[in-house]
């Protein structure tokens, strides 16, 4: 099995886009390492504190940001950063050519059950000169390259440089993501979703009519049953539409109707829609294409539909018939 530096090598990727693939696959090993360890190391529970977007910080999300940060920083590759658990972009040295965004630990509600999280990260080339949160602000499309690390079973990256999706697993008695899945592929039609039901007197008329009409099964307007899951972790939902197809959605909610959605535009909604869409699926927010936002602020939330691109078209066609 070959690995992860070699396959981007053959494919042509740059060598300092190499270099820095291959910093946040190290880090990811640190915290996949720690995850493992869990309450022998005393790394499980919650911290004191907030971030800036008024979550409790487990832990693990804290020792995985520090961990990220202080590689990618050191690595002198990276002009800033930006992280959910940041107030503000962490400016590098300025010899830095990338941008990146990361999910340090998403699904940390997961943590304290033994069960699948994962690291996002987002990759923009950097731009010269100053560098602020403007720098961030460029839409989902302008991304070199985009993946995770989801912590399960086993632990794999799952990487796009613009030239489709492969899958690598870390083999943990040598340390190295080895290629095991060279093409992934969604396909176009599914019969499964994910969506956290218990949330659904909150959403909008459109999702409301297309989830009743996916539950009144082969009797319904779909002619077809679906079945439903819901890891409550956005990057085992999405590894898993990427292993056997489906559709995933966060919709906006009347709960914080000021937000757009719950899931952060620059390291989770972003990163996932250009994976989604190099394998052959599509994201959208249920009215535009992900990638196509002019992002606003690096914390801005966004609503997700994203998966099998037939399915994430109805759902389209549900918000257009609303209007
Ligand atoms: P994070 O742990 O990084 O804050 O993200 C959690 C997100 C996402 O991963 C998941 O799909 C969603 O929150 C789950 O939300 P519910 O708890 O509402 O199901
Ligand atoms: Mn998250
Ligand atoms: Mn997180």
């Amino acid at each position: 099995m070959q690995r992860l530096v070699s396959v981007l090598r053959q494919d042509g990727v740059d060598k300092d886009l190499i270099h820095l693939v291959n910093v946040l696959g190290a880090a990811c090993k640190e915290i996949n390492f720690r995850l493992h360890q869990g309450a022998l190391a005393g790394v499980l529970g919650s911290t004191q504190d907030e971030n800036v977007q008024g979550e409790v910080q487990k832990k693990l999300d804290v020792i995985s940001n520090t961990l990220l940060k202080d590689l990618l920083l050191d690595s002198g590759l990276v002009r800033a950063l930006a992280s959910e658990e940041e107030d503000d972009i962490v400016p590098g040295p300025e010899s830095g050519q990338f941008l990146v965004s990361f999910d340090p630990l998403d699904g940390s509600s997961n943590i304290d059950i033994n069960a699948m999280v994962g690291t996002i990260f987002s990759i923009y080339k950097a731009e010269a000169g100053e560098v602020s949160q403007q720098s961030f602000l460029r839409p989902g499309r302008e991304q070199v390259a985009a993946g995770y690390v989801v912590y399960g079973p086993a632990t794999l990256m799952v990487l796009t440089t613009g030239q489709g999706v492969k899958m690598y697993t870390l083999d943990q008695t040598i340390g190295e993501y080895l290629l095991t899945v060279p093409h992934v592929k969604i396909n176009s039609d599914t019969q499964e979703f994910a969506i956290n039901m218990s949330n659904q007197r909150h959403w909008a008329k459109p999702m409301q009519d297309y989830i009743d009409d996916l539950l009144q099964g082969a009797e319904g307007p779909r002619g077809k049953n679906f079945n439903m899951r819901w890891v409550a972790a956005m990057v085992a939902d999405v590894h898993r539409i990427l292993c056997r197809g489906g559709i995933f959605t966060y919709p906006w909610d009347r709960r914080a109707p000021e937000k757009a959605g719950k899931l952060r535009l620059m390291y989770e909604a972003n990163p996932m829609a250009l994976l989604i869409e190099q394998a052959g699926g599509k994201a959208s927010t249920g009215t535009e294409r992900i990638l196509d936002i002019q992002p606003e602020q690096i914390h801005q939330r966004v609503a997700v539909v994203l998966g099998a691109a037939n399915e994430v078209d109805t759902v389209e066609q549900y918000y257009r018939h609303q209007r």
